[in-house]
């Protein structure tokens, strides 16, 4: 996709259905934002992550709705051609009014869509939320927001058991009416079922390179992250510059170079 009109929920599902691949990162500013726009990235996640990586938390608990709206403002303002997507940060979306009245604040803020963690009591949520015109990204395998019950940042649905459930959540979730999905820290193979699995784009982080698209943190590829996972690559080091970096990203997930086994489970 090379045109600089900006780029639709058509588009991105057009784009899965040719076996095109999409490149997402997360962004915080509006400098960063205009640089991965120009770079060519399809898909900008305004994440909680910016909990850990702007506001120097431990988790992603404790970010607010109000943290996360101005940031999506900022990021919206240096945006010409990529789809923006709004987290909803912990404790924001656990009833329908809730999570209704929240998302309208971050579409108001710019969004194009808001991104929420989990399944099971979700589900219902995300059907309210859809059917009353907020467009919807479902995130499973590992949420962070859950990071105290799960016990820390581990892969998940390892087993048969969890793997099966991630496909039935998977499933759940766009008859609900979700429309994109993150998927994190899951076995490889898992990632290639589930984008198989669904119509919706299933965009991978830690899920391997059978996704239908990757992200990955801006501050990680970036090299700035301390200790990072695994499934992160640092594209600063063969580019000279912020935006070579992220054009060196854009392409290596257009042509299937990343993630490479290295960096998936
Ligand atoms: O908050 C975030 O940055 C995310 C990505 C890890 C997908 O949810």
């Amino acid at each position: 996709m090379t045109n600089t009109l900006p780029i639709t929920l058509d588009n991105l599902f057009a784009m899965k259905r040719a076996g095109e691949k999409l490149a997402m990162l997360t962004c915080y500013d509006a400098t960063f934002a205009s640089a991965m726009d120009q770079a060519g990235v399809d898909i900008i996640l305004v994440g909680d992550s910016l909990g850990m990586v702007v506001q120097g938390r431990t988790t992603t608990v404790g970010v607010s709705v109000e943290d996360v709206a101005y940031h999506t403002a900022c990021v919206s303002r240096g945006l010409e051609r990529a789809f923006l997507l709004a987290d909803m940060p912990f404790g924001s979306f656990h009833n329908e009014s809730t999570a209704m009245e929240n998302a309208v604040q971050l579409l108001g803020a710019g969004g194009a869509m808001v991104k929420l963690e989990g399944a099971g009591p979700m589900i219902e949520i995300v059907s309210y939320m859809t059917s009353r015109g907020v467009p919807v990204c479902g995130h499973l395998g590992l949420t962070p927001q859950s990071v105290n019950q799960l016990g820390g940042f581990k892969v998940q649905a390892r087993d048969e058991k969890g793997a099966q459930q991630l496909l039935l959540d998977a499933v759940a979730l766009q008859q609900a009416g979700a429309q994109l999905l993150v998927v994190e820290c899951i076995p490889a193979t898992l990632g290639t079922e589930v984008s198989a699995a669904v119509d919706i784009p299933v965009i991978g982080i830690g899920a391997g390179a059978g996704c239908d698209g990757q992200v990955l943190v801006m501050h990680d590829m970036l090299g700035l992250g301390g200790r990072v996972p695994k499934f992160v690559a640092n594209f600063m080091l063969d580019s000279s510059s912020i935006k070579g970096a992220f054009e060196a990203y854009v392409s290596a997930v257009r042509e299937g170079r990343f993630p490479g086994s290295e960096h998936t489970y």
